[in-house]
Formats: structure tokens, sequence, C-alpha cells
């Protein structure tokens, strides 16, 4: 299974940065980056065409959707749809992303029906799941990320490994510097696997789990090699040609 290097750049990034940074980004990983990685990054909606058109041919570069609405089109303003994104390139999309769940208050009724549609409508999805610390410190870890996984149970398990990811983000590690010790991910990625075992009995295994919190070059490589680690999300340090470059490219 590859492992998955994904950055997300929030509400960061007019069109001419994140033209500049992707380009930075493609030049230093193009030649290094081993086979058994990807890369992606997910810009804001208005700088995904001037990405898209940017990236050369053969990138190793995907692109993907911070957020969509479940419908194909309609009066939803504000909202862009599964199809505009495959339009602009896009091959994948973040559900259920923290800020989304705690700061836009979406939960899980909404962030089901997208998971649902953006695998319908050919995306694939990173389904991003995780406990605040209030949570974790009440004991309810288990108890949140199977609440959090349960938005899965009716899908087909068709396939379902090269559709899906999962990415652990524990809230209390999002942009606070503070990163979830090699433990404290090593058992809740054990979790998150079981979880998935129980949903779908074959695929399960397979399914990517990604960490994301914090992630910085200096931590990427023994984060990656902790048990059922498949990935990282990042955000603040992928802002940075430099630093991404080095993350994707961590202990190869
Ligand atoms: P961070 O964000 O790397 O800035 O902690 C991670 C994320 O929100 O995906």
């Amino acid at each position: 299974m590859k492992k998955c290097m994904a950055a997300n750049w929030k509400m960061f990034k007019t069109k001419k940065e994140a033209v500049d940074t992707v380009q930075q980004l493609e030049a230093s990983i193009d030649s290094n980056l081993p086979s058994d990685r990807e890369v992606l990054v997910f810009p804001p909606f208005t700088a995904i065409s001037a990405v898209s058109d940017a990236l050369s041919e053969n990138s190793s570069i995907q692109l993907g959707g911070q957020n969509f609405y479940p419908a194909s089109e309609g009066a939803y303003t504000g909202e862009i749809s599964p199809e505009m994104l495959l339009d602009l390139n896009c091959t994948y999309a973040l559900v259920g992303h923290s800020e989304r769940r705690h700061v836009i208050k979406e939960f899980e009724e909404i962030i089901s029906q997208k998971v649902d549609f953006g695998l319908q409508s050919g995306l694939k999805i990173i389904l991003c799941i995780g406990e605040t610390l209030e949570e974790r410190n009440q004991g309810k870890l288990q108890e949140i990320l199977q609440k959090q996984i349960s938005v899965l149970q009716d899908l087909s398990e068709d396939n379902i490994s090269a559709r899906l990811d999962i990415a652990y983000e524990p809230v209390w590690a999002i942009g606070t510097g503070e990163v979830a010790g090699p433990g404290e991910i090593q058992e809740a990625h054990g979790m998150v696997r079981t979880l998935l075992q129980n949903v779908f009995p074959e695929e399960g295994e397979k399914i990517r789990i990604l960490y994301g919190g914090s992630v910085k070059p200096d931590n990427t490589a023994e984060i990656i090699s902790i048990d059922n680690v498949d990935g990282v999300l990042v955000g603040g340090a992928s802002l940075y040609a430099d630093k991404f470059s080095q993350i994707a490219l961590a202990g190869s």
C-alpha cells in the first residue's frame, strides 16, 4: 500500500501564492518521490484551477477539494459539487475535517451523506476523525472513534480500500504544535484499524489510516514508522514547499 502524504492548505493562499508553492514543491519532489508514496495537495477552492494548470502533465502531485456539498447541482448558494471538483482535475476530497465539525458545526448526518455521495460521484474520500481533549480525558476515545466511523456502515465493501482513506487527527493536536506521542498514535490507529475491520471484514485491513496534527519535517519519519500509520495529513507545515517536501520524502 502506498503511503499518502497530504497537504491541507485550509483557508490560506491566493492563486499566485498557491501556484508558486506547488511549483516549488513539484520541483523538489518529482524526481525523488519513492514509488510507494503518493502526494496530495488540497488548495482552497479559488486556487485549484490555477494549481491544476501549473502542474506538469505527469506530475506526481494529485489534487483534492477540502469540502463539497452532497448533490450534483442545485440551489445551494455558496456550495460546490463533487462534479465541479472532478472538473478541476481533483481526484480526492476531505470529509469531516475537525474544523468543519467544530467550527462549521457539521455532524454525522451530513458527513455520512458526503462520504456516500462523494464516493458515488467518483471522488476518493479521506474521512477525518478524532477526539477532543475533553473527550480523551473522559476516557471516550474509543466511543468517539466508533461513532465517527459508523458513518461508513452502509457503504458497499466493494473495492472500498482503493476509494477511502481515514485521517486520525486528535483535535487537541491540530495547529497547536502538540503532537500525539508514538504510544498514543499507535493506540488510536490500532483502534481505528479494528473498527474498520468490523465494518469491512475483507477490506478493513487495507484502508489507509493517515495521522494528522502538528506533523513537521522532524517528526514525520518516526510517525510514519508506527504500526497502522499509512501517511500524514499536514496543515501548517504544508504551507511551505521546503517543509512539505521534506515531509513528503521523510525517511525515504
Ligand atoms: P496542522 O493541521 O498540521 O496544522 O496541525 C492538520 C490538519 O488540520 O489537517
